[in-house]
């Protein structure tokens, strides 16, 4: 009984946001309109952005933000699509990760050699443009557009969803093909990782002492580079005249 309440009141708070979303796929499905918000949202893509600092001089611009790519072969509104965006909401919801709060230390697998590991334990990747303050990670979680759900025929390959961890790992691989030399890790296949951060359909994270400190909107359309370069600048920036004040002392 208290379970099916809880589940009620979930619903009741969690609809209108799904509504809300279930119009937009259905409107995208008309070309002439997906068109124009496609543009729209290419062109306005940064206009939201920045609030993660800003002013860190040659910071992230709109430019960086992959563009949001849907060919007109693909149906927005389906029933896969509408349990998709459903589950995303929901995980969303219930994420344990939030600005100023402890970063879940879940566990992930590596790619080579399939080594369970906690997430904070694995960032190495220097990107050579940040390399002086940041180390990356890439968590890969499970596929947006499964070949047996949502189907995009947008996506580089068609992969089915993971039924177990070879699966995974055989589609993690893929990827680090395309980015060689980056630090991959997968999802345990409980989705912890993917759960903990409301990382579906893809999110991106700024942790600094086992804390949370940058939170990017969900993907595909909360999700911005150039937010994450704004961050990044910023700190560097406070952290230069920290320490120029240091030195006059
Ligand atoms: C995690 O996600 C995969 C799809 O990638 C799914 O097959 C699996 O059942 C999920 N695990 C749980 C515990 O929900």
């Amino acid at each position: 009984m208290a379970l099916a309440l809880k589940h009620a009141a979930l619903c009741l708070m969690l609809l209108p946001r799904f509504l809300l979303a279930a119009v937009m796929l259905w409107v995208l499905d008309f070309l002439c309109i997906r068109k124009k918000v496609l543009l729209r949202m290419g062109e306005g893509g940064g206009g939201r952005g920045g609030g993660g600092g800003g002013g860190g001089g040659s910071g992230g611009s709109p430019e960086d933000d992959p563009p949001v790519c849907v060919s007109d072969s693909n149906k927005m509104f389906t029933l896969e699509s509408l349990r998709a965006v459903w589950y995303g909401q929901k995980l969303d919801f219930f994420k344990s990760a939030h600005v100023g709060h402890c970063a879940p230390n879940t566990e992930v697998l590596t790619v080579s050699g399939r080594r369970s590991r906690r997430i904070l334990d694995c960032a190495r990747d220097r990107r050579p443009q940040y390399a002086d303050i940041a180390d990356s990670l890439l968590v890969y979680i499970e596929e947006a557009h499964p070949s047996d759900g949502w189907v995009s025929s947008d996506a580089p390959h068609q992969i089915p969803r993971h039924r177990c961890i070879e699966d995974r790992l055989r589609a993690a691989r893929l990827m680090l093909a395309e980015v060689p030399g980056s630090e991959v890790v997968i999802d345990a296949m409980d989705n912890s990782s993917n759960a903990a951060y409301g990382a579906y359909f893809e999110r991106l994270y700024i942790l600094r002492d086992e804390r949370v400190v940058y939170q990017g909107g969900r993907g595909p359309e909360g999700y911005r580079i150039s937010e994450l370069r704004n961050w990044l600048e910023q700190y560097r920036h406070d952290l230069l005249t920290s320490n120029t004040a240091v030195l006059h002392v």
